[in-house]
């Protein structure tokens, strides 16, 4: 650890307070595209983008953040979603930007969507994993979390580990640690690339599309330029900072295992075409 990491890490341990955030979506998000087909509804417990042949829909953070567990339920669209993408990503500005990336490709009724996760570090990604889910996405809603600190990226689904990303500075690649992230998601179509690599198109007569969100969660470090005195990290449970040091016990490693296991269907770290020249570094502390 660096001494300007510590000083940036140990303060946020220091400072960290619980300030009570109720799980109201009209003062976590803007909705910000789609002209009406983003919608906040029910005094802020569910929120619903939709998608049609003129545009689809969007929303983002009020807050940045810089480090952070955030969880959100996301039911996706229903039927024949061939073709639409639901993309949930955290994302920093700018060519140099961080991401980590959740996108849930549609697919015909009945056939599987494909759950695709990236995690980009100072402009540079180009590392998907890609899932299969052991249930329906489309019948009710589930809990897809991110835990982002400063030594691993933990992707779970309904609490189950499926993807680990960890710190691997100490091998020279770059890792998300300094510059503040947004929440994004949005409802859009791909049929040029999503379904089968773009074989299957959408069915525009089953439109509107639409996915659903409600209980957002986040215990995370806001980032706040316009009030640098106010407390960094907030929480909507009980002020509990342990996930800035979360790890995977042994049971839940056994979950991650498992996970990818039976329902990996990409990781780009075993994908020896694309890495002639030997995997990308990090590919060997996340093995
Ligand atoms: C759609 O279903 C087909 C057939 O089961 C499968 O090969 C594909 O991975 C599924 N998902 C997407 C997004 O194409």
């Amino acid at each position: 650890m660096n001494n300007f990491f510590c000083v940036i890490f140990c303060c946020l341990v220091v400072f960290s307070a619980a300030a009570l955030a109720a799980s109201n979506l009209n003062q976590e998000v803007d909705v910000t595209w789609g002209d009406g087909r983003g919608k906040i509804l029910n005094n802020g417990e569910l929120l619903t983008l939709s998608l049609d042949q003129t545009s689809g829909s969007g929303f983002q953070s009020k807050n940045e953040y810089l480090f952070g567990k955030i969880d959100m339920q996301l039911k996706l669209v229903q039927g024949n979603s061939a073709g639409t993408v639901t993309a949930y990503y955290l994302s920093s500005q700018g060519t140099t930007h961080d991401e980590i990336d959740f996108e849930f490709l549609g697919n015909l009724s009945g056939d599987p969507y494909i759950l695709h996760t990236n995690v980009f570090s100072q402009g540079k990604g180009n590392r998907e994993q890609q899932f299969y889910l052991w249930f329906d996405p489309t019948a009710d809603f589930h809990t897809y979390s991110i835990l982002w600190n400063p030594q691993r990226i933990i992707f779970s689904v309904d609490g189950t580990p499926i993807r680990e990303f960890k710190n691997a500075e100490s091998v020279g690649v770059a890792y998300p640690k300094n510059q503040p992230m947004r929440i994004y998601s949005s409802l859009w179509n791909a049929d040029d690339w999503a379904t089968r690599g773009g074989l299957v198109k959408t069915d525009w007569t089953k439109a509107p599309f639409t996915a659903s969100y409600r209980n957002f969660n986040a215990n995370a470090c806001i980032s706040s330029s316009s009030s640098p005195s106010s407390s960094p990290c907030s929480s909507t449970s009980q002020g509990d900072n342990a996930w800035l040091t979360e790890e995977l016990d042994a049971t839940r490693q056994e979950r991650l295992k498992w996970a990818q296991k039976n329902y990996m269907i990409y990781n780009y770290c075993a994908d020896s075409k694309r890495f002639p020249q030997g995997f990308p570094k990090e590919c060997a502390l996340n093995a």
